[in-house]
């Protein structure tokens, strides 16, 4: 295709546009002009370190390409990365962010206070913010030794969060879980052997599912999302469920609320507009409402509506308010990631992650001034959101969900563009967007610009009473996933048009069955999920094949039963290849993934290690399915992972 930058499995040159090189040209000088500062760090090993609140893209100008040996597919109960690497745990579930001491207990007595200072449960989307690092006669670079790393707490296992599970059910025990929830942030430092936790650090901080948060943009303040506790929708307590991320170019995190709905209990009839996002007379069995009345959706009809949204969160400065910027919409919020128009316009894309739900896209009205604080705090709330649709003929188009327009009009329930947002998805139906497949992580080539969704698998695709194939979702119950990519009309993220093209159709030809086989070049993989771009144009693949498929003892593993434990793979975008680096735990999910500055650190995240295929892990047998990573309870972890040689992870 040669509409697109790559040419992936259908053609392994790299085909590169005219715009391509010089673009390409320019980085190669820049970077040559920061070269020798780079250089002088080293050398001189006596850098200032300082927090940085305006990280920029670092370019690079090492050979694309992929040099490790493959990892094999395997259902183990251990963490594997190719020989020649290493991966060490950074900081578990219930380690201490800072210097308080409160030590995480296998018996999993510690308190809803001791959780409010430690290390959350089940770590999802994540970055690393680098401390700015100068040299004595050098420019300022971003740090590949000390830095904060953000993540996201997504959900919580109550099973193992407590001592005896949800056996007894307190107060004390929904406030625990609830501090378990939302984002985390430590400081890092390599001392040039071993990556550690600052402790103390200024910087440490847990955003829970009870901190204060600010809300902006045009849904603040609106009718429906105003509540008893709250008349005026303006302030929030906590973030939820927590699922992947973006980062700004101003130096703040997105963190990004995903399955809110399951929170939420409403026994009495629930409204459409409840039901439209999922909710239901128990949720999914946190049983927050039977102590924390917000939950209860039956009386507080509007706090569901307070949720679903993409936070903003700076992480150098530890006394600020997180804000729900809601002009980016109100869905199931995989995650948020931001790109900049050749103009400098803010752009951001994001997926709604249940099946046969859509893919969006904001673009600010103003433009991004490196720099300029003041005038970058705003971008998020002023701006355009668009939802996507994927034509036949390969093109496709960004449709405005602007009030007044396309039929978002009070006749159809929008009283205002406030209304527009809260119903983000029922704005999405009328318009006649493009169904997905579970969209879920979305990467931008940070050379051709091109973007990639991983839409992780949608076995209902096709079946009685289910929407059916499209050119866009070609497979019907399509249990292994795919992954599809787009060119924005003239490389403008901010266009109203694009082409797209199926980037690679996951599955395993040994099933012997052409609609599972898939078209992968390389290792097998399904369920793709986390998605990112290293600075040399990787593509790195985090899968999040369900527990109910794999890791289960006795079970045959169905149309999984090659590919093993969840894992991550890189893709090579000169040879076309996908190669396993790396396979979790059982019952894990991998998830989360960023590099320091210089490629040479890699930190991923483990997911629910040991996670069964029912709902909860029993209090009395925790590790029934694995005691990843220090035997006992199983624990969601950070990892950090090392070339031996001190080289670039993935060479
Ligand atoms: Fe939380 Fe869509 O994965
Ligand atoms: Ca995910
Ligand atoms: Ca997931």
């Amino acid at each position: 295709m040669s509409t697109f930058h790559d040419d992936g499995m259908s053609n392994h040159s790299n085909n590169m546009s005219f715009h391509d090189v010089l673009e390409l040209n320019q980085k190669r000088r820049e970077l040559l002009k920061g070269g020798v500062a780079a250089a002088t760090a080293t050398v001189v090993g006596v850098p200032l370190l300082t927090a940085r609140s305006n990280v920029e893209a670092q370019t690079f100008t090492s050979t694309p390409g992929i040099g490790f040996k493959p990892v094999p597919a395997t259902d183990a109960d251990t963490l594997v990365v190719p020989e020649g690497y290493r991966a060490d745990v950074l900081i578990a579930w219930g380690d201490p962010i800072s210097d308080n001491l409160k030590f995480f207990r296998y018996d999993a007595t510690n308190s809803a206070e001791d959780q409010e200072q430690q290390w959350g449960m089940h770590n999802d989307g994540m970055h690393f913010f680098p401390f700015e690092e100068r040299a004595l006669l050098g420019r300022p670079v971003p740090s590949s030794r000390r830095g904060l790393l953000v993540s996201n707490h997504e959900y919580t296992d109550d099973g193992i969060l407590h001592e005896d599970g949800q056996r007894t059910w307190t107060p004390a025990k929904v406030r625990k879980s609830q501090a378990a929830h939302g984002v985390g942030i430590v400081e890092l430092l390599y001392d040039g052997s071993t990556w550690r936790v600052v402790r103390p650090s200024v910087y440490a901080r847990r955003i829970t599912g009870y901190t204060p948060m600010a809300v902006s943009g045009p849904a603040k303040g609106h009718r429906l999302l105003r509540t008893a506790a709250d008349p005026a929708g303006e302030r929030i307590l906590g973030t939820i469920n927590n699922c992947a991320h973006g980062y700004t170019p101003w130096g703040t995190y997105l963190t990004c609320e995903e399955n809110f709905n399951g929170y939420f209990a409403n026994g009495a009839t629930i409204p459409a507009d409840q039901r439209r996002y999922g909710i239901s007379a128990t949720g999914f069995g946190y049983r927050w409402h039977e102590h924390d009345e917000r939950f209860n959706a039956a009386l507080h009809p509007n706090e569901p509506n307070r949720f679903g949204w993409v936070v903003e969160i700076d992480p150098f400065d530890p006394t600020s308010t997180p804000i729900k910027r809601t002009a980016l919409g109100r869905i199931k919020h995989e995650g948020a990631w931001v790109t900049l128009s050749p103009d400098n316009r803010v752009v951001v894309y994001m997926g709604d992650d249940e099946r046969f739900e859509y893919i969006y896209k904001y673009v600010s009205r103003g433009f991004f001034k490196p720099g300029d604080r003041n005038n970058n705090r705003s971008l998020l709330d002023d701006g355009t959101l668009y939802v996507a649709r994927f034509d036949e003929n390969l093109s496709g188009e960004w449709i405005p969900l602007v009030w007044g327009q396309n039929g978002l009009t009070p006749e159809n329930g929008f009283a205002d563009q406030g209304e527009v947002l809260v119903k983000t998805r029922q704005a999405a139906d009328v318009v006649g967007a493009t169904k997905m497949d579970r969209p879920e992580w979305i990467a931008v080539n940070p050379q051709t610009k091109d973007v990639y969704c991983t839409l992780t698998n949608n076995d209902r695709r096709g079946n009685t009473g289910q929407p059916a194939v499209d050119a866009a979702n070609p497979r019907g119950q399509n249990v292994f996933g795919h992954i599809i990519r787009w060119a924005e009309d003239g490389q403008n993220a901010t266009a109203r048009r694009f082409r797209w093209q199926l980037f690679v159709q996951c599955g395993d030809p040994a099933l012997g069955n052409p609609a599972r086989a898939g078209n992968i070049n390389g290792d097998k993989f399904g369920s793709p999920d986390g998605l990112w771009f290293d600075d040399r144009g990787i593509l790195w693949v985090q899968t999040d094949i369900s527990t109910s498929i794999v890791s289960r003892p006795g079970n045959e593993r169905g149309d999984y039963r090659n590919i093993g434990n969840n894992q991550m793979l890189a893709y090579d975008p000169i040879s076309g290849e996908f190669r396993r680096f790396m396979t979790g735990p059982r019952g894990c999910e991998i998830t989360g993934v960023i590099s320091t500055p210089d490629l040479r650190t890699m930190f991923v995240n483990i997911q629910h290690p040991g996670e069964p295929a029912s709902e909860r892990l029993t209090p009395e047998n925790p590790t029934a399915i694995s005691s990843w990573p220090f035997g006992g309870r199983p624990r969601s972890a950070t990892v950090v992972i090392r070339k031996l040689d001190g080289g670039i992870i993935g060479t």
